[in-house]
């Protein structure tokens, strides 16, 4: 497959880090050094379908395919609004789309796991050619807006991806590892008069560090495999999109891999850690700024809960 459209919607809400060191006990000086994130953008009235649908509009727009032409919709989120229908069904109805339409998740890495399927769908033999993948996230109704240590990283936002046949996917690597300890976020339905086990919260818990040194190890592991798979070497890289979690985390992997901070895609001191929406947000933003050419080589890279983790090398040509 190939990509041949970008698109990114963020609601208009800023919040900035002097806003929230009204909220908590915290500061700019603070959330500037140690996370890299100056504001983040927040819903007032729009869902996470309304972004994605918003996202998905501009990607169309810049494929120059319209929805009728899609034969595919995956969509990406752990902040639908509703559990049925599926976020992907709403964006599909949003944008005048009639192809099948499903969500799937794996956290922050839920858009490269989406790309990776959409791939599969391509290369099937069962006539998908043109598959929207949109991830969108509202992380603002899922946070403890009491607790400091998550609240301030995260942010409201979509992005979205046109892809089609073509040979631009040149490899890519999918890892989960199993944990309920380090980063989980319950879902909640508390119905049931049966359930004997207490609920669990339903806000984002986080150990901070460890899920830190997680990303670290992965992003560097994960992108030496998907360059040895596509028999390139690292500094033949010309761009990384990383999932945009720590301004930290993209500079340590900056200086293991021994890849210049330039090449890595930054955008989170706008937006904060938008999730699975992260990626394809900076992979447009990287776009709109002009300067990819055809036969530029892209890293994209994402971890998060599940723990889970996934990286892929993209030769551009649109
Ligand atoms: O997208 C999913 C994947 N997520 C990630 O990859 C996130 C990875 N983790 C991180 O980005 C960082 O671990 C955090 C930004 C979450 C936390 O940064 P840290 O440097 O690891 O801080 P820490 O948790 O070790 O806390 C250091 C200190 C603590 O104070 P004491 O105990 O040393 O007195 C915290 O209470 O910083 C304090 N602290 C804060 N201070 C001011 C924690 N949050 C804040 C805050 N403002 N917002």
């Amino acid at each position: 497959m190939k990509i041949i459209g970008t698109g990114a919607y963020v609601p208009e809400k800023i919040i900035t880090n002097d806003d929230l060191s009204t909220m908590v006990e915290t500061s700019d000086e603070w959330i500037t050094q140690r996370v890299g994130v100056k504001e983040r953008r927040v819903s007032v009235n729009e869902t996470a379908a309304d972004f994605g649908a918003e996202a998905a509009k501009k990607a169309l727009l810049s494929a120059n395919i319209s929805a009728e032409d899609l034969d595919l919709i995956i969509v990406s989120t752990i902040t639908g609004e509703t559990l049925c229908p599926t976020t992907a069904a709403l964006i599909q109805k949003a944008i005048g789309a009639t192809c099948p339409a499903f969500d799937m998740q794996s956290a922050c890495s839920g858009f490269m796991f989406a790309l990776d399927t959409a791939d599969s769908f391509i290369s099937s033999g069962k006539g998908y050619k043109n598959v929207l993948v949109v991830a969108t996230e509202r992380m603002s109704k899922i946070l403890d807006w009491t607790d400091r240590s998550t609240c301030v990283i995260f942010g409201d936002g979509a992005g979205a991806a046109v892809v089609t046949e073509g040979d631009g996917y040149l490899a890519s690597s999918l890892y989960t590892k199993g944990d309920d300890e380090v980063l989980y976020i319950p879902s909640c339905t508390k119905n049931s008069p049966f359930f004997e086990k207490e609920y669990a919260d339903t806000k984002v818990f986080m150990n901070g560090s460890e899920t830190f040194n997680f990303a670290v190890r992965k992003i560097v592991d994960d992108i030496k495999e998907v360059a040895e798979k596509a028999g390139i070497s690292v500094s033949d890289i010309d761009y990384i999109v990383s999932h945009q979690a720590n301004i930290r985390i993209i500079s340590y992997a900056s200086k293991r891999l021994g890849i210049p901070m330039d090449k890595f895609v930054v955008d989170i001191d706008k937006y904060g850690n938008t999730s699975s929406a992260s990626v394809p947000m900076a992979l447009d933003d990287l776009v709109k700024e002009g300067k990819l050419k055809d036969g530029d080589i892209i890293a994209m890279c994402a971890f998060g809960g599940g723990l889970s983790s996934s990286a892929c090398i993209i030769k551009w040509s649109k």
